[in-house]
């Protein structure tokens, strides 16, 4: 971000006081901030004390092998029933856990907790009948559909960490999943339903499957839930259906206790390098990050609130909150299985109507999109049940912030824009609702328990005022604890930067402003953001470089109105290729949507003849983020061939790039 850029950010002067109501009523209060400060672990054990527990831990972290850390040591729990049974078991059975709404209208289920119990139990009889034990992986490769949560939790129930693959995902970045934590067994489905149509799924189980074999892992068994009804390939000694094996099974199901640091799953994420990575949470710090956050961000009130998270259950928002931290709170949500368009763009507004939702977290670039369509599709519906909104994923520019507090919000409701990651597993710096002063455009400060500072190089705090690099000071329950498999690439991804600190590097520059509230600004490192999800440039590069016709690929991230930043590439075709052909560029989006998944998908790829190198052969991004964000190009003195940039421009003046 330019300097500029940064000094008009910060001259935002609006502020929004709490809402009397709330800041009366508030789950979390001002004076939490200094009491976790003074004895965090006296704070977390606190936060743990909402969760029953099998048996109590002996010691709240230990800290002493860093950065591997145990939380709550020694104490045992179960994950699934800390966010079903005992809920049913405080008489509560009858709360609806979650309103499903199917695309297709009126295609919706209730699920209440006793109900939502009897069917996780029925899921965990099942995959156990399948062959899953303790300590087995499973993918689950679904839409967003009720059974996904169901299969979150039958897994947590019988100590078998999960894998949930988006279901945008390609079957390659499928498979290149089920290979790493060599899954034993795939949940899935049909199909789903989007923008109206049926989407298949199974097929790219199947192919994922044929991949993964002919890297020496074998999948058991696939387990299929009929969605759609669509017809599908089937393979007797693989394919089960979900009706077949779960319907049939007993609602009986005693949960163990697992200890605290039983993995609970691995979500993977992009990082700088090619390879994703798998992000390792454990049970009891977890679901205590989550539950505790969850509480307090959002101000739950269980008995009254809905609460709806618009997230992909692909995506760590749709663990922490949707499944994890709402649920074992005991709140009544929504879960929508559609877009926001289908059947007509005011779908989730209506949805918001309907069902009275009081709580709404979503994603900025979702705002920005509704805020092109214009204030008159919102403002058709009663939308006065909201009290509190959540925004999460990047940056929220102030503009976008006033219109999701006013037009969606009718200008009551605080809005809490959420900093988080993957990694961290839970929110770590946001505003309090009931509290803080709101300041469009800010994450404002760490919560209660969580501390972060931004520093520079050296790693010393920066002065209000500055920017530099966002770093967590010390730990937290629900952090991650390694990269699935790769405890060496965990410690320099994140602990390398500033080890003598002992600071957790999160990859985000960050700015103080005058009053030291925090100011997310993007990504430091080779990762882009499009639409709140994390690609890594050189994940894309290697899918362009993958193509017969493609030499070398060099891609960034540029600005984008719509999702804040889109995949802009630049390619050196092999000279066989001559120039690629009239449809080069089509056909190289459709490789990166066939390698990774549409989200992937090039905005606009450029054919050039050379690519912007350091005289040790480091490509100069920031380059190559000038010509795709229309700017004058910088400094170029450190290129081994300072005549790239006019080559790589004229390639574009002759044509061959596409928007
Ligand atoms: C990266 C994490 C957290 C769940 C969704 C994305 C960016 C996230 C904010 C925010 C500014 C944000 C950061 C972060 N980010 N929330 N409120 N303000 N930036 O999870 O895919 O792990 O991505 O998203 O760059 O590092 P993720």
């Amino acid at each position: 971000m330019s300097e500029e850029t940064l000094s008009n950010l910060l001259k935002e002067d609006r502020r929004f006081e709490p809402p009397a109501e709330i800041a009366e009523h508030a789950n979390l209060r001002a004076e939490a901030y200094d009491r976790a400060a003074q004895d965090p672990e006296a704070f977390w054990a606190e936060q743990a004390e909402r969760l029953s527990w099998d048996e109590k831990w002996d010691r709240v972290l230990d800290w002493d092998d860093r950065p591997f850390a145990k939380w709550f040591v020694g104490g045992r729990l179960n994950a699934s029933y800390n966010c079903v049974d005992r809920h049913v078991e405080a008489g509560r059975g009858d709360k609806v856990a979650l309103h499903w709404i199917g695309e297709p209208e009126d295609d919706t289920r209730d699920l209440t907790y006793a109900e939502l119990k009897d069917e996780v139990s029925k899921a965990a009889n099942a995959l156990t009948e399948l062959g899953v034990g303790t300590g087995d992986r499973v993918a689950i490769y679904l839409p967003m559909i009720a059974e996904a949560v169901i299969a979150m939790l039958a897994c947590a129930r019988i100590g078998a960490p999960h894998t949930v693959v988006f279901g945008g995902f390609s079957s390659e970045a499928l498979s290149s999943r089920l290979v790493d934590c060599q899954a034993k067994v795939v949940i899935t489905s049909d199909g789903g339903y989007r923008r109206g149509a049926a989407a298949a799924l199974k097929p790219a189980v199947d192919e994922a499957r044929a991949k993964s074999s002919a890297q020496g892992h074998t999948v058991e068994k696939v387990l299929v839930v009929r969605r759609t009804g669509q017809d599908v390939e089937w393979n007797d000694d693989v394919d089960v259906w979900w009706h077949d094996a779960v319907d049939a099974a007993s609602t009986e199901h005693t949960p163990e206790a697992f200890d605290a640091e039983h993995p609970l799953y691995v979500m993977y994420t992009s990082g700088t390098t090619g390879k994703p990575k798998g992000i390792l949470h454990t049970t009891g710090g977890y679901l205590t990050g989550t539950s505790y956050t969850h509480w307090a961000v959002f101000d739950l009130k269980p008995e009254t609130d809905v609460y709806w998270c618009s997230a992909d259950i692909g995506w760590v928002t749709g663990h922490s909150y949707m499944v994890y931290g709402p649920l074992a709170n005991g709140a009544t949500q929504v879960m929508y299985e559609g877009t926001p368009d289908s059947p007509e763009r005011g779908r989730w507004w209506k949805i918001i109507q309907d069902y009275g939702v009081t709580i709404f977290y979503t994603a900025p670039t979702a705002i920005r999109s509704f805020m092109k369509q214009g204030r008159e599709i919102p403002d058709r519906y009663d939308m006065s049940s909201l009290r509190i909104l959540g925004s999460v994923g990047e940056p929220i520019n102030p503009e976008a912030y006033i219109w999701y507090r006013q037009v969606i919000g009718g200008d009551r409701t605080p809005v809490v824009d959420t900093w988080w990651q993957t990694e961290t597993g839970m929110i770590m710096i946001s505003p309090l609702p009931g509290v803080t002063r709101g300041k469009p455009g800010s994450a404002m400060t760490p919560i209660p328990g969580v501390s972060a500072e931004v520093v520079n190089e050296a790693g010393d705090a920066v002065p209000n005022g500055s920017g530099g690099y966002l770093v967590l000071t010390a730990p937290w329950p629900s952090m991650l604890r390694t990269i699935w498999g790769d405890d060496e690439r965990f410690i320099d991804t994140y602990w390398a930067r500033f080890r003598d600190q002992g600071y957790y590097f999160a990859g985000d520059g960050a700015k103080k402003d005058d009053d030291g509230d925090i100011w997310v600004l993007g990504r430091v490192d080779d990762v882009m953001n499009v639409s709140g999800h994390r690609l890594s440039t050189t994940e894309i590069e290697s899918a362009l470089v993958s193509h017969p016709k493609v030499a070398e690929a060099a891609v960034v991230g540029a600005k984008d109105e719509d999702t804040g930043q889109a995949v802009c590439a630049f390619v050196i075709l092999r000279e066989e290729a001559g120039d690629g052909g009239e449809d080069i560029v089509a056909e190289l989006r459709k490789h990166v949507r066939q390698e990774i998944g549409p989200i992937a998908t090039p905005r606009q790829i450029m054919i050039v003849p050379e690519l912007p190198k350091t005289r040790s052969g480091k490509i100069m991004r920031r380059l190559l983020k000038d010509v795709a964000e229309h700017r004058e190009v910088g400094d170029v003195t450190t290129l081994a061939d300072s005549s790239v940039m006019d080559m790589i421009s004229e390639g574009i003046d002759s044509g061959k790039a596409e928007d």
